[in-house]
């Protein structure tokens, strides 16, 4: 990861820096906290860092805003989210003992609330131009616990390649570190879009809503045991111990969340589909699993040399608006000249 530096551009009337990262697609979920207002999720998760779904945030703080602006694809955001990027720059703000308040423009090249986690690459990237362009000197480490704080799953983000976030007593325990870079292992997540639209029920307020299922308890439980057998198969490149602890944990979540009060069955009619074509394709003897956030659209694990063959089957199949072939990506990183 680069050297965190304050941009050349910034002056005594603005600081400004631009920052990159990647989305990420968990291989076991985190869904449920263990401490809500710190956002410490209730289980570790391991999770590869994408090449493809990037979010690119600038910060620009000055000291004659009245208050933060944040731009995302263009639209400007109102309310709780903007609240939500508020508050995160507030907790980098208060390191760095500065005030400004920040104009901040983010493009995501994917279709942010459909499943594909743009809250992940969104508050990685936020963190990490928001520390630049405060100068705030934070180690990776410490970009993982703040990035955590605006979003779960952004932790992750800011490392490249296979990533395990853990859960903690405290704050400073709930951190991602890389397992391995993105050339350990060419693992390929074809993500089927069935859908655009935003989901109706944000992350952030399912993981509220999973303490009321019953299954919840049930998955933790479980989950323990399927890192453990991840972090085997991720050593030893072992693909189909991968596929069968990602599919069972992302089932698993699936009926945390369809069994909360209330129900959130967040799978079209299009996502069962495909669920059903990868379990035809492994009968087939094809090595293929799927794995689903929060929301309809599948993200299918392959090797590289059935990639394009699977992509074009989904590409065929009714309901399926694009593929989107990634592969492990690297980590959150300072663009030191951004072209705007
Ligand atoms: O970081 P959040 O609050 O958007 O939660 C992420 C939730 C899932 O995408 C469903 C699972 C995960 O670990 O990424």
């Amino acid at each position: 990861m680069e050297e965190i530096r304050v941009h050349p551009r910034s002056s005594a009337s603005e600081r400004r820096a631009t920052a990159e990262a990647g989305a990420n697609i968990a291989l076991t979920k985190y869904w449920g906290n263990a401490d809500a207002d710190l956002r410490i999720p209730a289980n570790d998760s391991v999770s590869i860092t994408l090449d493809r779904t990037r979010t690119v945030t600038t910060v620009a703080l000055r000291p004659d805003l009245p208050e933060d602006e944040v731009t995302v694809d263009g639209r400007p955001l109102t309310g709780p989210a903007r609240e939500r990027a508020s508050r995160h720059l507030d907790l980098l703000r208060e390191r760095a003992g500065i005030s400004w308040r920040a104009r901040v423009v983010s493009r995501n090249n994917f279709p942010a609330g459909a499943g594909i986690a743009a809250s992940a690459s969104g508050f990685a990237a936020l963190t990490l131009a928001g520390a630049a362009a405060l100068g705030l000197d934070l180690s990776p480490r410490d970009l993982s616990l703040l990035a955590r704080r605006g979003s779960g799953s952004a932790a992750r983000s800011v490392f490249g390649g296979f990533v395990l976030l853990h859960t903690g007593a405290r704050d400073e325990d709930a951190f991602a570190e890389p397992l391995y870079g993105p050339d350990w292992w060419d693992v390929r997540d074809l993500i089927v879009i069935v859908s655009r639209a935003e989901k109706a029920v944000p992350s952030s307020e399912g993981h509220h809503l999973a303490p009321t299922s019953a299954l919840h308890r049930a998955r933790l439980a479980r989950v323990t045991e399927l890192n453990r057998q991840l972090l085997d198969a991720l050593a030893r490149r072992d693909f189909t111990a991968l596929g069968q602890a990602a599919e069972e944990d992302a089932l698993l979540m699936h009926a945390v969340m369809m069994t909360s009060r209330p129900s959130l069955i967040y799978w079209l009619p299009e996502t069962l589909a495909v669920i059903r074509r990868v379990q035809a394709w492994r009968e087939e003897g094809f090595p293929a699993y799927f794995t689903i956030d929060a929301g309809p659209n599948v993200h299918i694990l392959t090797l590289p040399a059935f990639a394009d063959r699977l992509q074009a089957d989904l590409r065929a199949m009714p309901g399926v608006q694009d593929v989107i072939s990634c592969r492990p990506g690297p980590g959150a990183s300072i663009i030191p000249n951004p072209v705007e």
